[in-house]
């Protein structure tokens, strides 16, 4: 994520660049840093570790005068989050700052050519690989600052929307995106004879919006120019002139932050595709086919030798990591334990040297899961982390582990975090499977190839299933529900009812489909909705036979299917359909529809979505 603000014009850039940066902070608030050029044409950068508010404390006695600058509130990717890995970066003169958000894949490779021309570094970023590389072109090339950013980009792969200031050009400012979002915002009176040139930079419009609805989205590979002349001159890498697309904003600012959603549930359901296309970036490779996770890999004798693996966590997260226990059982041939952390943590469990223990936690900062990680530690095992949040508790006390980077996750009930995971934790498996030597390459390469292909298919699941919202409001009468999956989506259907009790307040359970009659059955009426996750998949047979019984006792079934599938369909009193896939990845499409409709179930009864009675979003206390 990230949050990036730019400002040229005839105010004082400061204060915009704050008030946008505030704005900004749900896309991370981990440092946060700004950068000017004065009237006497020096470029300043002041960084803090924090939120923006520690960033404004520590500017207080600085000079945070100019007309012209560039502001980031970070979420960390690579570094710790602190002061020297804030933005914005410098370039080795300090003539260049820059702000990044993004993921630059090939940054090792780039920073090792720059150190052996001569380019030192100060941060553990990517984004400093950036800036060195932009003024090393302006070096070579002796170009302007706009070639030189053409000319870096070319060499970069990965995700970036990037603002630029060269304190030898004050009247100038750069921008350029690819898969990481950049709106650029046209001054009311540009195109007045008597006007002012204004340019505003945004992650999203937020910091915009209170000057201008004038806006130009940037699209994927261009590169725009802004001087204080009103010149906005936009081409792609190829440096092909491009048309800018002058829109005109239609939302207010409360929509806005929330990227248009009524609420941060909603958008994080609807951010899933994109979210879990960064979740997987630079670890999937769809030219080799081939899974990278440096967490295991570093250790990989660890992983190999290892008797086996338990997964502590609590929540949503144990649920994706029951998930994670059937496929890295399937894919590795280890065994796994999943254990709730809140339990794990007051027996006296066996743990040897030989164990790995994996901790997945959105928040880093959960009380019992920190607390499994400590017992697991002092008793030998090695700990790996599954966390979404940089720098958090968790991620600090483990040995390695992977962060999700799905972005920051606002609304309490988890949802984006649960898929991604999903997704980590069989990128974990593969990543052993593959050491281990436990697949086929074709099987391994068939699923690696599969897994790609998840992202639209989730994408595909919220387009074709917009009806949810209307029949969910037949629900709020019920003050029961049963959440019926097996195999891979038994511990779906314990997330579908978690996430129905969270936010609606509905009593519901969970239960493996063929558990029904030994005793939930007895509950099952012409009242009762019996979620069904019927996927034509493994024990399809079985689960039709499951959703016979509940039927012949006049309960009310709403089943997940598979696209074109009609058995199910035609015994189901309301449908939700989701594309094919492979067994082991049905939850992660099959819980897309569960999540919009305890959204929607939630809101027809009124209840506060983002922030539900008495849960708070992360639990750092038992
Ligand atoms: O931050 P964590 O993943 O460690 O949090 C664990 C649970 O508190 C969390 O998943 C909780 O169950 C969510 N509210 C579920 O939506």
């Amino acid at each position: 994520m990230c949050g990036i603000v730019g400002y040229l014009g005839d105010q004082e850039a400061y204060p915009i660049l704050i008030k946008g940066l505030h704005r900004l902070e749900y896309r991370g608030y981990d440092s946060a840093g700004v950068s000017m050029i004065n009237a006497k044409g020096d470029l300043s950068v002041y960084k803090e570790k924090g939120k923006v508010s520690a960033l404004e404390e520590s500017v207080k006695e600085k000079d945070v005068t100019g007309t012209i600058g560039i502001a980031h509130t970070r979420w960390a990717t690579h570094g710790e989050p602190n002061a020297t890995n804030a933005h914005p970066h410098y370039s080795q003169s300090k003539n260049l700052a820059l702000v990044h958000n993004g993921i630059i894949e090939n940054y090792k490779v780039l920073r090792t050519q720059l150190e052996k021309h001569g380019k030192t570094f100060q941060s553990e970023t990517d984004t400093e690989v950036l800036v060195q590389l932009i003024e090393y072109m302006q070096e070579k090339h002796q170009t302007d600052l706009y070639t030189a950013v053409q000319r870096a980009l070319t060499h970069v792969i990965g995700a970036y929307a990037i603002a630029v200031l060269d304190q030898r050009h004050p009247d100038v400012l750069i921008a350029a995106r690819k898969s990481s979002p950049l709106i650029i915002g046209v001054g009311q009176n540009n195109n007045n004879a008597h006007g002012h040139a204004e340019f505003f930079v945004g992650s999203d419009a937020t910091p915009i919006i209170e000057y201008t609805n004038q806006v130009v989205y940037l699209k994927d590979e261009e590169i725009a120019y802004m001087d204080r002349d009103g010149n906005l001159r936009i081409t792609n890498l190829a440096n092909v002139e491009q048309t800018p697309d002058m829109q005109t904003l239609q939302m207010n600012l409360d929509e806005l932050e929330k990227g248009g959603f009524p609420h941060f549930m909603l958008k994080e359901i609807y951010e899933q595709p994109n979210a879990l296309r960064n979740c997987i970036r630079g670890r999937l490779s769809i030219d080799t086919k081939d899974v990278i996770l440096s967490g295991v890999l570093d250790n990989r004798r660890r992983f190999i030798d290892a008797n086996r693996i338990i997964i502590c966590a609590c929540g949503t997260s144990w649920h994706s990591a029951l998930i994670g226990k059937y496929f890295i059982e399937e894919a590795a041939q280890i065994p796994v334990e999943v254990e709730y952390a809140s339990e794990f943590r007051y027996r006296n469990p066996v743990i040897t040297s030989n164990d790995i223990v994996v901790a997945v936690s959105q928040s880093g900062e959960t009380a019992d899961t920190l607390a499994a990680i400590q017992l697991a530690k002092s008793k030998g095992a090695f700990v790996y982390g599954i966390c979404n949040v940089i720098g958090s508790s968790i991620a600090r006390a483990t040995d390695s582990g992977t962060y999700l980077h799905v972005g920051p996750e606002i609304g309490v009930a988890s949802t984006k975090a649960f898929t991604g995971q999903v997704i980590t934790l069989i990128m974990l498996g593969l990543t052993i499977a593959k050491e281990k030597k436990t697949l086929s390459k074709e099987m391994f390469e068939m699923l690696v190839d599969e897994l790609l292909q998840i992202p639209d298919k989730i994408q595909w699941t919220l387009d074709n299933n917009k009806d949810i919202e209307k029949f969910s409001q037949i629900f709020t009468y019920a003050k029961n529900f049963i959440y019926l999956g097996r195999g891979y989506n038994y511990p779906v259907a314990l997330e579908g009812a978690l996430k129905l009790k969270e936010i609606s307040y509905i009593h519901a359970e969970g239960y493996p489909a063929a558990e029904m009659k030994h005793g939930p059955i007895a509950l099952v009426d012409e009242e009762m909705p019996v979620v069904v996750i019927a996927p034509k998949k493994g024990m399809y047979e079985k689960v039709v036979s499951n959703i016979q019984e509940i039927k012949a006792r006049k309960g009310k079934i709403i089943s997940v299917v598979t696209e074109g599938d009609t058995t199910v369909k035609g015994v189901s009193d309301f449908c939700f359909t989701i594309p094919d896939t492979r067994d082991c990845y049905v939850p992660l499409l099959a819980v897309i529809p569960l999540q919009l409709m305890s959204y929607y179930v939630a809101i027809a009864k009124g209840r506060n979505v983002d922030q539900p009675r008495n849960l708070a979003k992360s639990v750092t206390v038992e």
